[in-house]
């Protein structure tokens, strides 16, 4: 495996697994790596010749500028556990390196970006679109591989994806979660012993939120939902929604064939916690 922190030095290394005829496969990150990064990486090397992992704290998706200081960094620690996947190329490059100059680049995704994170974090998918469209120019792969747990974020890079026209196919990937249900995150290193223990309290509520399909309504569900999880005194709600997979449009009744998603943001202290489950 190698690691390589430049553009430059990143494009030689792909033209070489180019001209070995292998097929890229990228898994973009911010690193603090954990078992669903893992993961990703791991579906990648069952699809693709050649695994690259992007490691990469970007600033301009942070719309709280302390959230971005207190990211977890450990880059050691990152390359100690890809060396241990299918990954052949680790791109970790400093912020000079994306960006040279200020990316004043804006994109519009509709209504996509104007609910659940979009609205709570405003900002944030642009800075996501500007990393993640960079990243895909500079690595060029095949296929790019995204966790589902960041359900929102999946469907803004397939639409970012359509609008650049990059032929990259995008392979959405099951979310990882922890024994007690916890969605995995590299957040999760933030909670103390007290907020992590009460953190399982957010996955077991969106679960049993899926049994009461059959006896309450979309209103009463989500009551259940925030009342629950607010009694908690660890816990806080910013909000859950439930939502159509296709478009994220809120829905307001069972009724209507399409895939529906429930998706939640919690604040556990200082930090900011997300998740979903199909419904
Ligand atoms: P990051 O939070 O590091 O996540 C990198 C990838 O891992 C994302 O596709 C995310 O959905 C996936 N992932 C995180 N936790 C997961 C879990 N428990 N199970 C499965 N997959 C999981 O998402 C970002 O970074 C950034 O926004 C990025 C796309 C890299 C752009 O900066």
């Amino acid at each position: 495996m190698k690691v390589v922190c430049t553009v430059a030095d990143l494009k030689k290394e792909i033209d070489s697994q180019r001209k070995r005829k292998l097929s890229i496969g990228f898994v973009p990150t911010m690193g603090a790596l954990h078992k669903g990064h893992l993961s990703l990486v791991e579906e990648a090397g069952k699809q693709c010749g050649c695994v690259v992992v992007s490691i990469f704290v970007n600033p301009t998706q942070f719309n709280n500028t302390n959230d971005l200081k207190r990211y977890p960094r450990n880059l050691d620690a990152d390359i100690d556990m890809l060396k241990q996947t299918a990954c052949k190329l680790v791109f970790a490059p400093s912020v000079n390196e994306i960006y040279p100059e200020k990316d004043k680049r804006k994109f519009d995704f509709g209504k996509l970006e104007t609910v659940m994170e979009g609205k709570f974090r405003p900002g944030h998918f642009n800075g996501v679109a500007q990393v993640v469209s960079k990243l895909f120019d500079m690595v060029k792969p095949d296929k790019a591989f995204f966790g589902r747990k960041d359900f929102q974020q999946l469907a803004i890079i397939c639409r970012l994806n359509t609008m650049l026209g990059t032929g990259i196919e995008i392979i959405g990937c099951p979310t990882v979660r922890e024994p007690d249900g916890l969605a995995m995150s590299s957040r999760n290193k933030l909670l103390n012993e007290a907020q992590r223990k009460n953190a399982a309290l957010i996955s077991q509520t969106l679960f049993n939120a899926v049994k009461k399909t059959q006896t309450l309504s979309v209103g009463e569900l989500k009551k259940w939902v925030i009342e629950t999880i607010d009694k908690n005194p660890f816990l806080e709600t910013e909000y859950f929604e439930l939502v159509d997979d296709e478009n994220l449009d809120p829905i307001e009744n069972w009724e209507g064939k399409f895939n529906k998603t429930g998706c939640i943001a919690v604040q556990c202290g200082e930090v900011r916690l997300i998740d979903n489950v199909k419904f």
